[in-house]
């Protein structure tokens, strides 16, 4: 359970709304980090505890959209485009190039915990197409070599502090 204080803040922030379920969304999102990047049951019961919603509203946000994630991630989220405009751009040949590199399968994280590959719908920048997010950061026009180059520099970046 997150420490009283960030509980009152939480629960605060939801007083704000006419409907406290309007604040479930940036409770998942505040819980999700405190808890190192995805949610467990728990931190789930926790939301919907907070919130005032019932468990299933809960675990129903919590599951419907793809930014919260319900078992542990890599350090970096990729989440690679497979809607239309990437696929007819090449996405199958980006997602290759990554499996290959980081010696996963998509859905998969690497052993040392650095990336998690995912697959998303539409980014909503076809016209880039191919798209993918690594984290919060939207790549566009990617190919396998822009994203050769991505990888190192973020690769060569020391790890985030944990928690
Ligand atoms: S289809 Fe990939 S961004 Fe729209």
């Amino acid at each position: 359970m997150v420490p009283e204080h960030i509980r009152k803040e939480l629960s605060d922030h939801c007083a704000h709304y006419d409907s406290r379920r309007v604040g479930l969304i940036w409770v998942l999102q505040q819980l999700q980090e405190y808890y190192g990047g995805w949610l467990n049951d728990d931190a789930v019961r926790e939301a919907a505890d907070i919130v005032g919603v019932t468990e299933a509203d809960a675990e129903g946000v919590a599951t419907f959209y793809n930014w919260f994630f319900r078992e542990p991630v890599g350090e970096n989220v990729i989440v690679v485009c497979d809607s239309i405009s990437c696929h007819l751009c090449g996405c199958d040949k980006i997602t290759a190039h990554l499996e290959k590199r980081l010696g996963i399968k998509m859905g998969e994280t690497t052993a040392d915990k650095k990336y998690t590959l995912l697959p998303v719908v539409c980014l909503g920048n076809c016209d880039k197409s191919p798209c993918l997010m690594i984290g919060d950061e939207l790549y566009d026009n990617v190919t396998p070599e822009s994203l050769d180059k991505t990888l190192d520099e973020i690769s060569s970046k020391p790890k985030a502090a944990a928690k």
